[in-house]
């Protein structure tokens, strides 16, 4: 089936009241081991990639992804830009096949985020894509940003209801306490205030730095509004640990489908256990 935007997958998932992943990938496996999952599992997911991700990828096999492969698969199924940092990156992006894009100027002052943003979701929905924002800021490292604990700052819901107002975006990246990255210590998410921001704003809310969190946390996320669930740490545990349990079993081994086989399986697993504890399983139309 053709790609679809963010904003189809994530509308069914907010009536229907699941959670969607957005996977993050950066290789062959990865994008493989998403798309297993998927498949097996029936569930409609966003692939996503990271500005780092599309340096080391380049655009062109990004668009031979997007062109060719996905549509072939018959599950719904998203590529989205994940905290795109300028106008040019989210236009190059939408060139090659994107579907959504994620611009994050959450590190602005608010009526910066929200010209940006503006700007941003008028080239986007002229063509048919979906955009995502960021308000508040999300503390943990995703690649190229990064926001010290001292920096955090909770998303205000009224604040909220403005910027979604104002910018006309589809769906919102909230700051309730996650953490991109490994956690240091337990996180403690703020479910009131997420609450009271879906009261306040009728599009889907994303939750960032979803590895690590505890599943029962996310589902309740997930009941309290969440609709998609961006994880990317997790998958790179589960990649790295496998591959060196398997060079070290294997030492002399060098038929790489030997040692990344086995390692693409361990994120495969992992994305089929998020897919199940998020709801969306069987959830493909
Ligand atoms: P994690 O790396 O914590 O899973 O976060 C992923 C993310 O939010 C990507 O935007």
């Amino acid at each position: 089936m053709p790609l679809l935007s963010s904003k189809v997958i994530l509308e069914k998932a907010q009536k229907e009241g699941y959670g969607v992943g957005a996977f993050n990938f950066n290789n062959l496996e990865f994008l493989q081991a998403i798309i297993e999952a998927a498949k097996e599992l029936k569930a409609p997911v966003i692939l996503q990639v990271s500005e780092g991700g599309i340096k080391y990828m380049g655009l062109s096999f990004l668009e031979g992804i997007a062109r060719e492969v996905l549509p072939e698969v018959d599950v719904p199924l998203a590529l989205h830009l994940d905290h795109g940092s300028s106008f040019d990156v989210i236009v190059s992006a939408i060139r090659v096949g994107f579907t959504s894009v994620m611009i994050d100027a959450s590190k602005k002052p608010f009526d910066e985020n929200v010209r940006i943003t503006r700007e941003v979701v008028k080239v986007a929905h002229a063509v048919g894509v979906s955009v995502e924002a960021e308000l508040g800021k999300i503390m943990g490292t995703e690649e190229h940003i990064s926001v010290a604990e001292s920096e955090a700052v909770f998303t205000d819901p009224d604040e909220a209801v403005r910027f979604v107002e104002l910018t006309e975006v589809d769906s919102l990246a909230v700051a309730i306490g996650t953490a991109h990255g490994i956690y240091k210590g337990e996180p403690k998410l703020d479910f009131d205030r997420l609450s009271d921001i879906r009261k306040k704003v009728e599009v889907p809310l994303v939750l960032h730095g979803a590895s690590g969190l505890p599943l029962e946390d996310v589902r309740k996320a997930i009941s309290l509004g969440i609709c998609k669930i961006n994880i990317d740490t997790d998958l790179r545990v589960a990649f790295r640990e496998k591959l060196e349990e398997v060079l070290i079993a294997k030492r002399g081994e060098i038929d790489p489908r030997k040692f990344l086989g086995p390692a693409k399986e361990a994120v495969r697993s992992v994305v089929m256990e998020k897919i199940k504890a998020f709801g969306s399983e069987r959830r493909a139309w």
